[in-house]
């Protein structure tokens, strides 16, 4: 109670009701009772998500990166949920690790989650007892791509997976989350080449999920998984026709509808397609990728995983641009002569988890985008460089033509109309990958706007 006082202390402005002693105050992300909003570019959309319940606006923190973007720089306030990335898995199945910089992070994240400044309750209403939380979801995501190397192993007998549930309580426990994030990349599946692999891995995936969530800490914890755009594969290495038992003991998972297209396809494309319908080569896309989760029985506890990032590719002029000097998409690329990106560090010489050399990535942040002269400080296309926005992917592209390089993103416009996508499924909400990536909140507050995400306070 005197914690509750001290929050409201801090928050006079968030006040519609009066404050009674015994008056809880509630504070929630979500969109506008009614049934409709008016999306980006004034089109009307409807909307399932008017029963009241809490939008997810969340995003995934690289702790690795908190020296630049400690976790005092994040927009505290636009967020219900923030996952702290990543924790790796290790060949011992009762060590998680967590590297130098993201262990003295961790505390300071966990609590500017609690405690922020813009401080609201969070109301978590899916179909386990209503837990509210202070503050923003605080959680920590084990895996990613270069920590998921020993996820088949930890979870592959009865016996690992009981010393992994152990594991991950302790975390749990140790640094007071509210929740773990699964980003295995990917169970049944090769991410990195040497990570261990067995056709069992969904099946033991699930069996672990079902024992984590049987223990009295791991009832009440949040627990998300980071996702592809096609279900968990079966033994087969298919996709499995029916993951509805995963929905039963995950509160939500995030599609990674990112990533489609980069420096390993045949020809540039988009990073992030909202939809792929309409495109000659259908590698994935939003559209598909929540088709494909809700075709195998997953149910709306979906949020959509958004890239406040792009790739970058070396394109020949004439490849590029048309007699008129427009972009042409899908243009082919010169393969051994990857642009350095925003997120690249000249002269790196590290090596990823099989020891192979990390290498030029050429993924810019959005933000690297504004400060490497292709963006303007809001977010458009600076002068002499040439933007176009695919209608099929409804994606933008960017080209300058003296450095020959071509960097598929998004931007505000293609956040618009993923939010709008996401209001018209009745998905949950999104997960921005990641937060640092933003300059100035523009695709954030784009996200917000189409959504018409409102910050709501009642007393109860
Ligand atoms: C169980 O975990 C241990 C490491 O703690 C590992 O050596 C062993 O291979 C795992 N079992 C299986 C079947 O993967
Ligand atoms: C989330 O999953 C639970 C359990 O399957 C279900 O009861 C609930 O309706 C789902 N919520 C949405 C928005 O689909
Ligand atoms: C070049 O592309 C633009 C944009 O797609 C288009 O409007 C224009 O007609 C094209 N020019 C030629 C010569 O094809
Ligand atoms: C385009 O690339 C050239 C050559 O690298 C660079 O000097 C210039 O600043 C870039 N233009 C913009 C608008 O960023
Ligand atoms: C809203 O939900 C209903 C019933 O679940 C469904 O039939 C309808 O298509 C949904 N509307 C939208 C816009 O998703």
């Amino acid at each position: 109670m005197s914690k509750r006082l001290r929050i409201f202390a801090t928050l006079p402005f968030l006040l519609v009701a009066p404050l009674v002693t015994s008056a809880a105050q509630y504070c929630s992300l979500r969109p506008p009772p009614g049934g409709s909003s008016l999306a980006a570019g004034g089109i009307q959309h409807t909307t399932n998500a008017t029963d009241g319940s809490d939008v997810i606006a969340s995003a995934w923190y690289p702790g690795w990166l908190a020296t630049d973007f400690p976790p005092s720089s994040i927009s505290w306030n636009r967020y219900n949920a923030m996952t702290f990335s990543f924790a790796t898995t290790t060949p011992d199945v009762s060590t998680i690790a967590l590297d130098d910089v993201s262990t003295q992070a961790l505390p300071e994240f966990v609590s500017a989650a609690k405690n922020n400044v813009g401080s609201h309750f969070f109301q978590q209403k899916l179909d386990r007892p209503t837990i509210l939380f202070q503050g923003v979801t605080a959680l920590l995501s084990i895996g990613g791509w270069t920590g998921s190397q020993y996820y088949s192993t930890a979870v592959a007998t009865s016996e690992n997976r009981t010393a992994f549930v152990s594991a991950v309580l302790d975390l749990v426990s140790k640094y007071d989350l509210d929740g773990i994030d699964f980003d295995w990349e990917y169970p049944g599946k090769v991410g990195l080449p040497c990570n261990v692999v067995n056709p069992d891995d969904s099946n033991n995936f699930l069996l672990f999920l079902q024992e984590l969530r049987e223990q009295p800490a791991g009832k009440d914890l949040v627990l998300t998984a980071a996702v592809g755009i096609a279900p968990f594969v079966g033994p087969n290495q298919l996709p499995m026709d029916d993951v509805s038992d995963f929905s039963l003991v995950l509160d939500r998972i995030a599609i990674m509808a990112y990533d489609v297209w980069g420096s390993w396809s045949p020809s540039v494309g988009p990073n992030a397609p909202l939809d792929d319908s309409c495109a000659s080569d259908q590698e994935g896309s939003a559209v598909s990728a929540v088709n494909a989760w809700t075709a195998a029985n997953f149910p709306a506890n979906i949020t959509l995983g958004v890239a406040a990032y792009g790739h970058s590719f070396r394109v020949s002029p004439t490849a590029a641009l048309n007699s008129t000097g427009s972009i042409i998409l899908y243009p082919s690329f010169e393969k051994d002569s990857q642009p350095m990106g925003s997120a690249d560090t000249p002269g790196d010489t590290s090596s990823d988890p099989c020891g192979d050399p990390n290498g030029v990535s050429g993924v810019f942040t959005f933000a690297g985008l504004v400060s490497g002269g292709f963006l303007d400080s809001d977010g458009t296309a600076a002068s002499g460089i040439e933007y176009t926005f695919d209608s099929c992917s409804q994606t933008p592209f960017v080209y300058n033509e003296s450095s020959q390089v071509m960097v598929s993103y998004d931007d505000a416009t293609s956040f618009a109309a993923k939010g709008t996508f996401i209001n018209a499924q009745g998905l949950l909400g999104f997960a921005v990958w990641d937060v640092t990536g933003d300059y100035n909140d523009i695709l954030l507050d784009s996200l917000h706007e189409a959504m018409g995400i409102e910050q709501v306070c009642e007393a109860s």
